[in-house]
This record gives structure tokens, C-alpha cells and sequence, in this order.
């Protein structure tokens, strides 16, 4: 059988093993994996020496802003940040404009998404109080999962309280999907933020001030006793502070089923960066005090916290350096600076290359139910692949980024270790830090290929949908 592509030369990194290895792709597969002598003849082959060569990361956490914010970014923008990134897959958050809440909201995103991304994605539904009965219909389309808004952000999506949590546990329980949750507590925050806001505090260590440490203990702690009640699989999104952890180990332990992320901002920016950029170091969550570093790593590098995403949330210069905390907009563009970020950890001696591959691609696939055809390089796989050349130096510069946005706090910063080709499915995306112009369009939705494990319901006697039934038919206990 020929080949399309043979890549001769590279480091093949997984979860467990760095091998020097030749890869040969067919139809946009791994179609063998060996010694070079042992490939198949090709049509084109490529030579990789001195390059590491990485399943693509999947960011299960971006906000791509398409439809309703194209200043911020888009489809097109959005993804070729993600292939300069050596991402290969991405998860799309719901609040865009309108919030992704129903059947024909998805199915526009699922066409402006296929039209012009470079890499796949998956799309998340939202999952709020006011959309529970168009649940059916998101599942119907093809969702990655749902998002859940336990605290107000960008977008100012409402927050479910408790009971109506419960209820979209119960709901999501049932689907099988995971539940992935912006855990901060809402009642907190907002009763904080108006006495800060009365009080004409307006600064950048207010927006920390609102949101401590306890808003995101609270949210992960109930949220794990409403998953355990329920059955409902979550993951905690974006942990920044070691004190979130023990709820989500202890959670662990009781077998509920809960997974973690954590971004790059929390593991090396801290309030010591505060004054240095201000507005632009604005996020939700905020990025805490330094001494939680540490411990996030730990967790990261042991396994309670699953992976690395970015919440890659691009606004406008404009928006981020407005004078009043409370009017600048938070979050900003990581999706193509986290690889090179951990590369450069890689590099400095904190963790294996393998562990990088674990946290970054391995662990999301097998989460959300996309493994081995994401996450891994073994035959039959997906061919997503990030070459990078750990040796290779590099300044960050925000005007030279993919995203529209062209601000984020780590502009200057010197990293160690670059992506310099991205592959999906067999195919150039990005060669040579240059975008494949042919490739806009190449991205698939991976919902197609998302295999969860059967529903695990439990307390199924006492749901919302359950009580109602039993009492319509007069039936009491
Ligand atoms: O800072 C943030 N920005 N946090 C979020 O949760 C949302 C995001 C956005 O969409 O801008
Ligand atoms: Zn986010």
C-alpha cells in the first residue's frame, strides 16, 4: 500500500515513551509507525529531524466569538491561532451571539464553523436554566458536551441557582455527556462587586477582591455533591487556586466523576503581574496569588488536575485597557501560546515531554470520549499532529499573534520551544510558520466521533422528571 506522507527522522513523544521513529499517514490516519526501512512507499515524505513530534494538543476551552463578536475573532482567526498553537482540536464555548442554547442556534454554528476552521472542533451547548427544554434538540445536533455558568462572566449568561442546577445535572446524568462548569459562586460575587462598585473601588486587585478564593471552593464543592447525587459528569474548568483542590480530590476519591483543567495564566502569571498589565490580566477567574502556583503544578503533574486548556477568550486592546476594572472585559488569547509556554517547562526541567503529551492531548481525548482517534499517533489514529523543535527561541509578540485580538498579558515573554508544522488529518494546516492558506474549511466537527461511556444515572427515583410523573399520576410516599 502507498502512503500519502512518511515523516522520517522525528521524535515520536506519547504518554509513556519517546521514540525515534518514522510515521507513514494514509487518508488522514497513522497508517504505520517504525523503523524507516519498514515504511511504506510514499507519495511525499518529510524530514523531521530534530523535531519532536506530538499528537496536536486539544483545547477543550476556547471562545472563538463566532457568530456575534468578529472584532474579537472568528472561525478563520480563531483556528489559525490554534494551528501556530499545534492545536488540533478545539472546544468552542456557547456564548457567543446567540448563545449557543438550541437546535437551530448549533446547527448555524456547526456551518460557520465547518466553513472556515482550520483544525476540528467540537461545539459546546449551553446548558442554563432557560433552555432545559431544548436539551433534546442540542443533543440531537451534535455537542461536545454543555457548559454551565455557575457564576457570571463575559457574555453575562445567568446563572442557575441550586435547585435549577440540580435539575440540568439530572438532565445532562442522563445524556451522558460531561458537564463542564465555570465554578465560581454567583451570590457571592455580585453582592462583592456592587459594594466595591458603591464604594468607587475600581481597580485591578477589586476584581480579585470580588471573586477570593472561596467563590471557586464553594461552586467545585456543591458541584461535585450535586454530580455525585445526580450521576452527572463534570469538569471543573479553569482551577486557580490550591484550595479548589481538595474538593476535587476528595471528590475523586468518591468516585465521582470529575475531571480538571487548568491554564497557563494560573501556573505562571500571578497579582505580582498586576501592575505590570493591568485591564489586560483581567479574567475570570482571576489570577490569584502566587503562593497557589505550586500547588496547581503538583496537581498537575500528579494527576488530579487532568490537563491544560487555555480559555482562549480574545477581546480588543481597546476593551482591556479601559480605566475602570469593572468596564474592561476579561480573559485573553492563549490558544497559541500555551504550547510553547509548557514547552518551555518541558525545557527547563519541570516535566517530561511525555507528561506535556498526557495533560495536553492524551488526557482531553480520553475525557471526552475521543480516544484513540485523538490523542494518540498509534495506527488507525487521526493523524493531528504538532511538530515542534524544543531547541528553537522565541519572543511573544501580541501583533504577531494569529488571534485578532493582539493583547494579552504574555507579550515580551520569551519562551523556549515552538511549534514549526501542524497536521489534521493528514494534512499541512501550518508549515513552517506559515499558515496553509487552502486549509480554511479543512476542519470537521469531532462530535461524530465521540464515544462516552453508557450513562451512569444515579438517585434516578428522585429527578425533577421522575417526582413530576409520579405525582401527576397520584402516586406518594
Ligand atoms: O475571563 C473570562 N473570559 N472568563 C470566562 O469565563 C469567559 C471569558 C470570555 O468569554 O471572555
Ligand atoms: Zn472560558
Amino acid at each position: 500500500m502507498k502512503a500519502d506522507l512518511v515523516i522520517h527522522n522525528g521524535k515520536i513523544v506519547s504518554p509513556d515513551a519517546v521514540i525515534e521513529a518514522s510515521l507513514a499517514i494514509k487518508d488522514g490516519k497513522v497508517l504505520a509507525v517504525g523503523a524507516p526501512e519498514a515504511m511504506p512507499p510514499a507519495t511525499e515524505t518529510f524530514d523531521a529531524s530534530g523535531l519532536h513530534i506530538l499528537p496536536g494538543a486539544i483545547d477543550v476551552h476556547v471562545h472563538f466569538r463566532d457568530p456575534g463578536y468578529p472584532h474579537k475573532e472568528d472561525w478563520e482567526s480563531g483556528t489559525a491561532a490554534a494551528a501556530f498553537g499545534g492545536v488540533t482540536t478545539v472546544f468552542d464555548m456557547p456564548n457567543t451571539i446567540p448563545a449557543t442554547a438550541n437546535g437551530e442556534i448549533l446547527a448555524a454554528k456547526h456551518a460557520i464553523a465547518k466553513s472556515k476552521a482550520h483544525i476540528d472542533f467540537g461545539l459546546y451547548g449551553l446548558l442554563g436554566d432557560e433552555n432545559l427544554a431544548t436539551v433534546p434538540e442540542l443533543l440531537q445536533g451534535g455537542i461536545i458536551g454543555f457548559k454551565l455558568y455557575m457564576g457570571n462572566t463575559f457574555g453575562k449568561i445567568a446563572s442557575p441557582d441550586t435547585g435549577a442546577t440540580l435539575e440540568l445535572f439530572e438532565v445532562a446524568a442522563q445524556s451522558g455527556k460531561r458537564v463542564s462548569l465555570h465554578a465560581e459562586n454567583n451570590d457571592i460575587m455580585e453582592r462583592r462587586q456592587k459594594r466595591l462598585m458603591a464604594a468607587g473601588i475600581r481597580d485591578q486587585f477589586a476584581h480579585l477582591a470580588a471573586r477570593p478564593a472561596v467563590v471557586a471552593v464553594e461552586a467545585v464543592s456543591r458541584a461535585a455533591i450535586l454530580a455525585e447525587w445526580t450521576g452527572a459528569r463534570i469538569h471543573v474548568l479553569h482551577i486557580s487556586t490550591a484550595d479548589e483542590l481538595r474538593p476535587l480530590r476528595e471528590a475523586k476519591a468518591r468516585g465521582v466523576d470529575i475531571t480538571g483543567e487548568t491554564c497557563p495564566h494560573y501556573l505562571m502569571l500571578s497579582t505580582e503581574d498586576y501592575t505590570r498589565v493591568p485591564g489586560v490580566i483581567a479574567v475570570n477567574p482571576p489570577v490569584r496569588q502566587k503562593h497557589n502556583q505550586e500547588p496547581i503544578w503538583q496537581a498537575l503533574l500528579n494527576g488530579s488536575i487532568d490537563m491544560v486548556a487555555t480559555d482562549h477568550a480574545p477581546h480588543t486592546p481597546e476593551e482591556k485597557t479601559r480605566n475602570d476594572i469593572w468596564t474592561v472585559d476579561c480573559g485573553f488569547p492563549g490558544v497559541e501560546t500555551q504550547m510553547p509556554l509548557m514547552l518551555t517547562e518541558v525545557n527547563a526541567g519541570r516535566m517530561t515531554i511525555s507528561d506535556y503529551v498526557r495533560m495536553s492531548s492524551y488526557n482531553p481525548a480520553r475525557i471526552w470520549g475521543l480516544y484513540p482517534q485523538k490523542g494518540s499517533l498509534s495506527v488507525g489514529a487521526d493523524a493531528d499532529i504538532a511538530m515542534v523543535d524544543l531547541g528553537r527561541e522565541h519572543t511573544i509578540r501580541d501583533v504577531e499573534t494569529q488571534s485578532r485580538s493582539k493583547i494579552s498579558p504574555w507579550d515580551g515573554r520569551k519562551v523556549k520551544g515552538l511549534p514549526v508544522h501542524t497536521i489534521v488529518r493528514g494534512r499541512f494546516v501550518m508549515k513552517d510558520r506559515t499558515l496553509v492558506a487552502d486549509s480554511k474549511g479543512w476542519g470537521q466537527s469531532v462530535h461524530t466521533i465521540q464515544h462516552m461511556p453508557p450513562p451512569q444515572v444515579r438517585n434516578a427515583e428522585h429527578t425533577m422528571q421522575a417526582i413530576t410523573t409520579q405525582c401527576s399520576a397520584g402516586r406518594r410516599e
